[in-house]
């Protein structure tokens, strides 16, 4: 990547091609003081306001500065290489390879949990691995006075559903929903039916004296890739069709639309939603359903096999963080005469981790 300057002028040049940067560009990016608060980096001035002909009246580039004063007589120094980061987006979480794997995973992305975790480098790997993988498992997370709150907390904000600020996940009488019994779950992901659906989800397993109970997970990625190869119609069918998910329980009806894979404006990954105990197909064309439902078996076979899923058993103090738009989840059956299995959840947004990840990668220098 390049600068150059012609004319008063300036130029962006990267792999061959040359491109002029907008004036205005450059005229937005004014860091002076009166410009520019340096503790928030946020602006001074409403660049709105500014007058649209803004024209460059002088430039000059050193090694690695470009100074710029404007006709509105505003005056810059700005570094190069901020120009090049924003150009390459190389802050962008998106831009960390998603690793695609099956039940041959052996490696369980473990992390120590110790005192100033958070503010630690060791959690930035962490959350480098949560990116490639869709999970991390930190061990000896304290078990007292529901610290899943503080450990959620401390890298973002809790999700607040109607389940609550967290949620307990033990079998129980009357359940609203099957994770509150001892019955196997299936891998789906969870509350697909909200909008927007909670983007990562947390599982902290406080009690665990049964046999069974082992934890499930399905890299929906990975499974979306082999569809889009294996069965092509399958996969535009349903990247393309909308159904509801609805939840319902005495004091609230949720319902959302969406793709059972769902692709970003690019035609890449975004999100997987499945459930099949919520969802609801809308009523088209029979053809086109005939199409629909023999994707959607062949997508729940795939989730379902033992060739993409791993079984782990989680013990006291393991929590596992988990990409509920990329992974799905569940568990076998357990015997609850055997014991206690006690696990806690609760939900964050993705631009907690991002924003921790960032800030870390600010910190570190990485
Ligand atoms: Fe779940």
């Amino acid at each position: 990547m390049k600068i150059e300057l012609k004319d008063n002028k300036v130029f962006f040049e990267n792999q061959g091609l040359k491109k002029e940067i907008h004036p205005f560009w450059l005229r937005e990016r004014v860091n002076g003081d009166i410009h520019l608060d340096k503790k928030t980096q946020q602006r001074l001035f409403d660049p709105t306001e500014l007058k649209k002909d803004v024209k460059i009246e002088n430039l000059n580039l050193s090694k690695n500065f470009l100074e710029i004063t404007f006709n509105d007589g505003s005056y810059t120094k700005l570094e190069i290489q901020n120009i090049f980061k924003e150009f390459a987006n190389v802050n962008d979480v998106k831009y960390i390879n998603k690793v695609e794997w099956d039940s041959s995973l052996k490696n369980l992305n473990n992390f120590e949990f110790k005192d100033n975790f958070f503010e630690e480098e060791e959690m930035y790997k962490a959350l480098i691995y949560f990116y490639k993988y869709g999970f991390v498992i930190f061990k000896n997370v304290p078990t007292q006075n529901n610290f899943i709150v503080k450990f959620a907390n401390s890298i973002g904000s809790i999700r607040r559903t109607n389940f609550g600020e967290f949620f307990d996940v033990k079998s129980k009488p009357n359940p609203n929903d099957l994770a509150y019994t001892s019955l196997s779950l299936a891998p789906h992901t969870d509350n697909p039916y909200r909008n927007p659906v909670p983007c990562i989800q947390m599982l902290h397993c406080i009690k665990n004296e049964v046999s069974g109970g082992l934890s499930t997970l399905v890299d929906g990625y990975t499974v979306t890739q082999k569809l889009k190869k294996k069965f092509p119609d399958y996969y535009k069918i349903l990247s393309e069709i909308k159904v509801r998910f609805q939840f319902v329980d005495n004091s609230v009806i949720l319902e959302d639309w969406s793709e059972m894979i769902q692709l970003d404006t690019n035609g890449d990954f975004k999100q997987v939603r499945f459930s099949p105990r919520l969802d609801f197909v809308p009523l088209i064309d029979k053809e086109k359903l005939e199409i629909f439902y023999s994707a959607r078996k062949k997508l729940s076979e795939l989730y379902n096999s033992k060739e993409y899923r791993i079984e782990f058993k989680l013990s006291p103090g393991d929590l596992l963080m988990m990409d509920n738009y990329r992974l799905l989840h569940g568990r076998t059956s357990y015997d609850t005469n055997e014991g206690y299995r006690f696990l806690q959840g609760c939900y964050i947004d993705y631009d907690s981790t991002e924003g921790k990840l960032k800030h870390l990668k600010r910190k570190f220098n990485l």
